[in-house]
């Protein structure tokens, strides 16, 4: 059941393309009002000229200490009731290959700036005992390892085990807060041109992924996964041993590679 009060915002990150702009969309249609960054404020702008709830745009890279800590700054004066921690990106080829700043990067993006706002705003959720916090997770998150794709795989390992941890204790704590992470398959969206590669399974659309992810949020289901395919994969990794499970993974994500 969607237990909240209307008055708080969501705030979004990555709500400039893909998944994090159809959240901003469907939030908006069930009438939330909404703040929302990423880098392109452009791009913000323009989806909030379309949406039909209060929007505030605040540009923001959240690579940047400074840029996180302004956010937290900017947004101090509004009460947050849903988190939606979606910024990310990926890369693709041997470890040896990819680039050391673009991963450094990813993992101030994927890692550091989820656990920040997540440190950030969880503690007022906890006092009013309300809020939601869902963490763009994948399901690479779930696996025991990616090679090929090493460093996108064990940022999102980190965000599904730190959220797991959390979920649980708030659990004991017995407290009305909300926190899940949504670890989806491949999805068409902006993804594919950032990471370099090409899927090697059918992505689902943002537009389902999201209102999926809503839908499981608001019924408080700690871990999310949208489709029936990985759903199957998640369950039997726990009965394949891990080195086999990573050699399968590697042979997935090297049908991916084309450069
Ligand atoms: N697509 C998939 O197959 C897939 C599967 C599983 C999980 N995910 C996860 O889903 C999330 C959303 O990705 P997507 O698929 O929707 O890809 P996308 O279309 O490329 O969107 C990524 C979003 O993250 C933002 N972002 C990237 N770097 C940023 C930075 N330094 N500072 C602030 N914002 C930044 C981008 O905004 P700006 O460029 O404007 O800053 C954009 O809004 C990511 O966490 C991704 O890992 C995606």
């Amino acid at each position: 059941m969607e237990v909240h009060q209307k008055k708080s915002y969501a705030l979004i990150t990555g709500a400039s393309s893909g998944i994090g702009e159809e959240f901003a969309k469907k939030l908006a249609k069930k009438g939330y009002p909404l703040i929302l960054t990423a880098r392109r404020e452009e791009r913000l702008k323009k989806l909030a000229k379309k949406l039909k709830t209060q929007v505030i745009v605040i540009e923001a890279d959240l690579s940047s200490d400074s840029d996180r800590n302004r956010l937290i700054e900017k947004i101090r004066p509004y009460e947050i009731g849903i988190l939606i921690n979606n910024a990310g990106f990926g890369d693709c080829g041997a470890f040896t290959n990819t680039r050391l700043e673009k991963e450094m990067n990813m993992i101030e993006v994927n890692i550091k700036a989820v656990h920040f706002l997540t440190k950030k705003l969880l503690p007022g959720m906890l006092k009013n005992n309300s809020g939601y916090i869902l963490n763009v997770a994948s399901s690479a998150g779930l696996f025991p390892a990616g090679p090929y794709m090493a460093a996108y795989y064990a940022t999102k390992s980190y965000v599904a085990s730190l959220t797991r941890a959390i979920a649980h204790e708030i659990k004991e704590r017995g407290k009305n807060v909300y926190i899940g992470c949504l670890c989806p398959g491949p999805v068409n969206t902006e993804f594919n041109a950032v990471a370099d590669v090409e899927f090697a399974l059918k992505g689902i659309s943002p537009e389902f992924c999201s209102r999926y992810a809503l839908k499981k949020m608001f019924q408080k289901k700690t871990v999310i996964i949208p489709t029936l395919t990985l759903k199957l994969a998640v369950f039997f990794i726990r009965f394949l041993p891990s080195n086999i499970m990573i050699a399968l993974t590697a042979h997935q994500q090297k049908r991916k590679l084309y450069r």
